[in-house]
């Protein structure tokens, strides 16, 4: 088996001993040679070295500062360091530095040979430990999905396993909880990836616009159409069309998308012939279907049509344990797309965050983090950066020596909004002041007013 591939740099500034080595191993390693720091780092960055044999004197110059300097490029690299006899000591402090092997002058070369081959499979190691991490962190930025909690993993497991069959996907959810995002990730890793994706908000385009976007026009069809014009079916041939907030479709362009669907056919207006489509079909509503069917808003043929694969996205308050994982997520985010490196987040801000309702999910999430880090004048990130407050130690129980009443077995509702409206009275209707003694943010006290209509 010819090792030829691997590549060897050997530094030393002896032009016998590099003879010699070169002799010795030329037929077993791709072999590179240097006499001083500035060109050996050359030849480390310019080519893919697997290991480094180093003779720690070299003329003037320190191997060992050499060795510093290629730990700064590639933390992992492996240096068999060389070593007169004298000097064993600083090889012991060498090796505790991170070097692979030292050998002593003047070099047995079995020795070599097993150091070097023991050394290129570390080197081999390493590369496939890096290449995996990679490959972790690669995927999670194409998907762009943080998924920590149960809830989401079983998601991600769905998502998986469906992204190479063209059922029809029904993605339910509240406002904000990524329900758009996991639509385009099925897409980009499904199997009709290689075609085009659309997405269409039924909500933000006017109904009577919206049929010729779905299905396209013949020239005139109607006054103003004076060219044919395909619709997003026929746009999305062979790949994906999201329909998102389906559940604003008026009732006729329900009963449309329901033939389409049945006949994998559409009719562009004013057409005489149907025109066959072929596209995988996703959609997603933060509206409750089932009621807009008791309703008489949203046909039920429809619907069964549509909710063959549900995905069901849970609010952020179901799975807190993502919180802390999609804040850390959007602070890498802003800091780069702002410039502005955040090398601190002081406990306080995730303390706030968690305590905070996101009743938009993730997506007030990322405003709030976002909002922070562009007014941030730091390079840290505290709770006080999104209006939070810290919550005072010492003083645990409010205002000293007042009470309310409260049954046991009250609806915990009834007790809150007890409390807020006591302590209110007693900030004389500051709300800041109430949330502060409260222990919750500015915030959270306003959500819990508009909730209990205070
Ligand atoms: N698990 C996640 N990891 C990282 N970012 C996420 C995640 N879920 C959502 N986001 C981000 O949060 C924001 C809101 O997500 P998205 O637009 O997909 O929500 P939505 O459910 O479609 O909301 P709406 O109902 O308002 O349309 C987006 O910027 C999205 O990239
Ligand atoms: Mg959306």
């Amino acid at each position: 088996m010819s090792k030829l591939e691997d590549k060897i740099l050997i530094i030393d500034d002896d032009i016998a001993i590099a003879e010699s080595l070169r002799f010795a191993l030329r037929k077993d390693y791709d072999l590179y040679f240097a006499t001083n720091i500035s060109e050996a780092l050359k030849i480390y960055q310019e080519n893919e070295i697997s290991a480094i044999v180093l003779d720690l004197k070299l003329g003037n110059e320190n191997g060992m500062d050499l060795y510093h300097k290629l730990r700064e490029i590639n933390p992992d690299v492996v240096v068999i360091i060389i070593t007169a006899f004298g000097t064993i000591e600083s090889s012991v402090e060498a090796i505790k530095s991170g070097i692979f092997q030292y050998l002593t002058k003047p070099i047995d070369l079995d020795d070599l040979r097993f150091s070097l081959s023991r050394a290129v499979e570390m080197d081999k190691l390493h590369r496939r430990v890096k290449h995996a991490e990679d490959d972790k962190l690669r995927n999670l930025e194409n998907h762009g999905i943080i998924a920590y909690s149960s809830k989401m993993k079983t998601i991600m497991q769905t998502v998986n396993k469906i992204k190479d069959i063209d059922s029809i996907i029904l993605i339910t959810g509240e406002s904000g909880t990524g329900k758009s995002l996991i639509a385009s990730v099925i897409h980009r890793i499904g199997h009709r990836k290689e075609h085009p994706f659309y997405s269409i908000n039924c909500a933000a385009i006017p109904q009577n616009l919206l049929e010729s976007e779905l299905f396209g026009y013949k020239r005139g069809a109607f006054t103003g159409a004076n060219a044919d014009k395909k619709g997003f079916f026929q746009l999305a041939d062979k790949g994906t069309l999201f329909l998102d907030e389906i559940g604003d479709l008026d009732l006729n362009l329900q009963g449309k998308l329901l033939q389409v669907i049945q006949e994998k056919k559409v009719t562009p207006l004013g057409a005489e012939v149907s025109e066959d489509v072929d596209v995988r079909i996703i959609t997603a509503t933060n509206k409750d279907l089932k009621k807009l069917i008791e309703e008489g808003k949203f046909r039920e043929d429809l619907y069964y049509r549509l909710n063959v694969i549900n995905i069901l996205i849970p609010s952020l308050r179901e799975r807190k344990e993502d919180i802390p994982y999609l804040a850390k997520y959007f602070i890498d985010k802003y800091s780069l797309l702002l410039d502005k490196p955040i090398h601190r987040v002081n406990e306080d801000f995730f303390e706030a965050i968690l305590g905070m309702e996101l009743r938009g999910n993730i997506r007030e999430l990322e405003n709030i983090i976002e909002r922070a880090i562009a007014l941030n004048e730091s390079d840290e990130l505290r709770a006080i950066d999104i209006g939070g407050i810290t919550k005072n130690k010492d003083k645990p129980y409010g205002i000293k020596g007042e009470l309310i009443p409260v049954f046991i077995g009250e609806n915990l509702d009834e007790i809150e909004k007890k409390v807020i409206i006591a302590t209110l009275k007693k900030m004389d209707n500051n709300q800041a002041r109430a949330a502060e003694i409260l222990g919750i943010t500015d915030r959270t006290i306003r959500n819990k007013l508009k909730k209990y209509n205070l």
